[in-house]
Formats: structure tokens, sequence, C-alpha cells
């Protein structure tokens, strides 16, 4: 039997994430939301593809909690995406809402299950998740540094004229304005961008990173990004699913590591079918500490106003 993948909110997020598993035949898939005929409709169509892929997997859609019963992996994309002009901590109390209902319901279901969360300010949500689920940390994971740094790498590709395949980024800290993008730590086939490209080049591509969500939410008006996303969250599933230990950045619960205590921010981790089993502690200079600290705690003053 295939393991069983649980995709909440049947939105853009949510319903590209859950092409990308049954096209694969990764998993079995189970798309809930909360409008009905949504996740029925978009499970529907995505099964009559499924010849097409040549894909065994099989995906129901459901309004019904007691539908994502028994899941190995839960990703929560449910909530409201941002609008030009408004920031992803815009989304907070909306979001908290709609966040720990879902969370406290498929907990009870899935006990055994990683939750993943990408709903917006989803350091906090995260952090909102871990509380209202009670599970152990490390099944409670974040996606938001994987996006981050895909980003710092197609603009890396574009900026140096070669296959974004070729380059690896880094992007620390909460997923948010004050994202810590690490050019010590971004190569281009093991060559460090620091000794590639000029400090005026990457301070550019940098900026561009930290801005790529809202360039993306400008030019679509009525929402935000959603491939990409979901490509990122992909790749966390398949961890988890496959137990394939990658190391990827991923928002975490620090108890201690980079000298921060009770909160979740994008480090580095591995993630296997544990969740999170190993956070890995790099040695920052003084400067990238400085916005780390910085960025830890624009997620701790935003888990604050919700007394979290
Ligand atoms: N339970 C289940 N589903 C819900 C609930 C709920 N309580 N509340 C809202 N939803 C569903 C909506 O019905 C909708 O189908 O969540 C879905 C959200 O989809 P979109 O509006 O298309 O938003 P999307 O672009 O997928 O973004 C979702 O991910 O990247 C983040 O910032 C983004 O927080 C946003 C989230």
């Amino acid at each position: 039997m295939k393991k069983k993948v649980t995709v909440v909110g049947a939105g853009h997020v949510g319903s590209s994430l859950a092409q990308m598993i049954v096209q694969e035949g990764s998993a079995d898939a189970v798309l809930f939301d909360i409008a009905e005929g949504i996740p029925q409709g978009k499970a529907l169509d995505l099964s009559e593809a499924c010849p097409l892929w040549g894909s065994s997997s099989s995906i129901v859609g459901t309004n019904d909690y007691a539908g994502t019963a028994g899941s190995e992996v839960i990703v929560v994309t449910a909530g409201l995406p941002r609008k030009p002009g408004m920031s992803r901590d815009d989304l907070l109390f909306a979001n908290a809402k709609v966040v720990s209902g879902v969370v406290e319901n498929m907990a009870k279901g899935s006990p055994g299950a990683v939750i993943i969360i990408v709903t917006n300010p989803m350091d906090v949500m995260t952090q909102l998740s871990l509380k209202v689920s009670g599970f152990d940390s490390k099944k409670v994971v974040g996606m938001g540094g994987i996006l981050d740094s895909a980003r710092f790498r197609t603009f890396v590709a574009w900026e140096m004229g070669l296959s974004p395949r070729d380059v690896e980024a880094l992007v620390l800290g909460g997923h948010g304005d004050l994202m810590v993008p690490m050019p010590r730590f971004t190569t281009v086939k093991g060559v460090s961008l620091t000794t590639l490209l000029g400090t005026e080049r990457i301070d550019a591509l940098v900026q561009r990173t930290r801005n790529g969500g809202a360039e993306v939410v400008s030019l679509l008006k009525t929402g935000s990004a959603y491939y990409a996303p979901a490509a990122a969250t992909y790749q966390m599933v398949r961890s988890i699913l496959f137990d394939e230990k990658r190391m990827l950045p991923c928002a975490a619960y620090l108890n201690g590591e980079y000298g921060v205590r009770g909160v979740y921010t994008g480090v580095p981790v591995l993630l296997g079918s544990g969740g999170v089993e190993r956070i890995i502690e790099l040695s920052l200079t003084e400067q990238e500490g400085r916005e780390f600290a910085g960025s830890v705690d624009a997620v701790r003053q935003l888990s604050g106003k919700l007394g979290i």
C-alpha cells in the first residue's frame, strides 16, 4: 500500500502540490478543503489525469476530517494568500484561526504524522501548530527556506547566464522580509558566489530574493506564488516519505542551536521519516549572526502578538 499524504487547502499551492504527488506516484493523496466541491472536483480531475501520467496513485477530495486519518504527512496550505501591498505578517490573525482549527482536527486522526506548514506567516503558523498539535517538535516543520533559496538560485543563474541546476544557495532565518540569504554558502558547482561576483551585484540579488514573493504578488495582483512554493514543499514531502535524509533549509524549532531557544526559524535540517532528524549548525560571521538574530526577533515579536 502506498503511504498517505493529506494536503489541506485545495487552492493554488495545495492543488499544485497534490498534482506533483500523484503525477510522480509518490503517495496516495487526500485533498481537504472547507469549500464544498472544490477538493472533490480537483481530485476527480487529477484522478482522470493519472492514466495519462502512467501513475497508480489515488487521490480523493473531502470536506470531512475523518477522510484524512492515518496520514504519514499532512501539509497545511489552508488560509488566505497575500494581495499587493500586504506583507506575509498582515495575514497573521486570519490565518492563525484557520491553521489552529485545521491542525487540532488533523492531529487527532493522524497522531504519527509529520506536519508541514506552508500557510503564512509561516514561521509563526508553525509555532502555533506545535502548540495546538501537542506533537514533538521534530514532527512539525515549516516550508520557507527551500523556496527562498530556489529564488536566490534562479537570480544567480540569470545573472551569470548558466543553468540553475548548477547553483546551490542557502537562505536562513524567518520566511519574511528579514530573511538572511547567505552568499558565502551559495555556490556554482562548488565555487562560492563571493569569488564569482562583486559585492554590488550580490547585494542586488540578495535584495531581489528578499522581495521574491512580493515581486510575484505585484504581478499576479489576485494572490501569491504557487508553483515554486508547491515544488519546494514537494521536496520536503519526498524526503520524509522516502526517508531521503536530505539537507534542506526549513523552519525548525530551535532549542539552543544558533544560541536561540523556543522559536521556529529557517536553518538547514536533515529531513527523514522522523521529520526533523537533525539541525545543522553553521558558524556565522558577526554580520550574518546579527542579521539572523534580527530575523529571529521578528518571528518572536509576531508570535508574541498571538500570545504564543
Ligand atoms: N479549512 C480548510 N481549508 C481552508 C480553510 C479551512 N478552515 N480556510 C480556507 N481554506 C482553503 C480555501 O478554501 C482555499 O481553497 O484554503 C485554500 C487557500 O487557497 P488559495 O486562496 O488559492 O491560497 P494559496 O495561494 O494556495 O496560498 C495558501 O500558502 O503560500 C501560502 O501565503 C500563502 O498563506 C497562503 C497559503
